[in-house]
């Protein structure tokens, strides 16, 4: 019995697309931001589940670069959700030793919003627990285009290394397992960079809808991957049993 059967590994890092609010609450015949309240709560849920499994890093796309283009009655709605749940949760989140950050262009947001996130980092910042990333007004090629800028005005040399020390990430480890709900099956400009070697995993389920046995499945099925990393498979089993 390999050692994946007996405990299964717990991924380091799970990033999540958390899609399909809208289209849970209109199967309802409830406004689409019915559906971004409870998906609210289950973004907290799922913090909390991946504290429990020892999951040390959780990414959460809340909110793209691309999501201003939307009616702006929901992109306001998304925003003041965004602002109360930082409030209303960042105390919980303490207590609990997560350690919260927000990636992506804060500049995109409103003063309020902006100290609501400045505080809540702060007031987590100390912690070891799980660390919990929110992306909010993040896009995968703003961040390369970011790190890129960082670079050309210090005249530092672009290499792997060095835009990987400057993306919004940096520091942190790769995705593990990329999950996307709702049915939909792309990236939709998420962590480009990061999410080079990360396994995907697609599911039907709409986010309002993915619980801890949904989450206890994806990570089911990325246990049954092999990862290779542009090696052999039997370079990677070889290496496995620390020959
Ligand atoms: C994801 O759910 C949340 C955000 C993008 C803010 P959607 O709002 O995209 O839900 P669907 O895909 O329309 O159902
Ligand atoms: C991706 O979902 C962004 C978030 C979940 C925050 P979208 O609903 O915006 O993606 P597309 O438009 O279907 O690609
Ligand atoms: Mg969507």
């Amino acid at each position: 019995m390999s050692k994946n059967e007996t405990q299964p590994n717990i991924p380091q890092h799970i990033a999540i697309i958390m899609d399909g609010n809208g289209r849970w609450a209109q199967a309802r015949g409830k406004q689409r931001v019915f559906g971004h309240k409870a998906g609210m709560e289950r973004a907290r849920e799922m913090a909390e589940v991946c504290g429990e499994l020892g999951v040390k890093y959780l990414t959460l796309f809340a909110f793209s670069s691309e999501n201003w283009n939307r009616p702006k009655d929901e992109v306001s709605f998304l925003m003041e959700l965004f602002a109360t749940s930082l409030k209303n949760e960042s105390k919980k989140l303490n207590k609990n030793n997560v350690r919260l950050t927000v990636i992506g262009d804060k500049d995109g947001f409103d003063k309020a919003l902006r100290k609501a996130i400045d505080k809540a980092e702060a007031l987590t910042a100390g912690n070891d627990g799980l660390f919990l990333q929110i992306a909010a007004n993040y896009g995968g090629r703003w961040d390369i285009v970011q790190a890129a800028k960082k670079l050309a005005e210090a005249g530092q040399e672009i290499t792997e290394a060095s835009i990987e020390e400057h993306l919004v990430t940096s520091g942190g480890p790769a995705p593990d397992l990329l999950i996307r709900t709702g049915g939909e099956e792309r990236i939709s400009n998420f962590l480009l960079w990061q999410a080079a070697y990360s396994e995907l995993y697609f599911s039907p389920k709409l986010w309002p809808d993915f619980d801890r046995e949904a989450l206890q499945q994806a990570i089911n099925n990325f246990n049954q991957r092999q990862r290779r990393f542009g090696k052999t498979g039997e370079q990677v089993t070889t290496a496995d049993k620390g020959d």
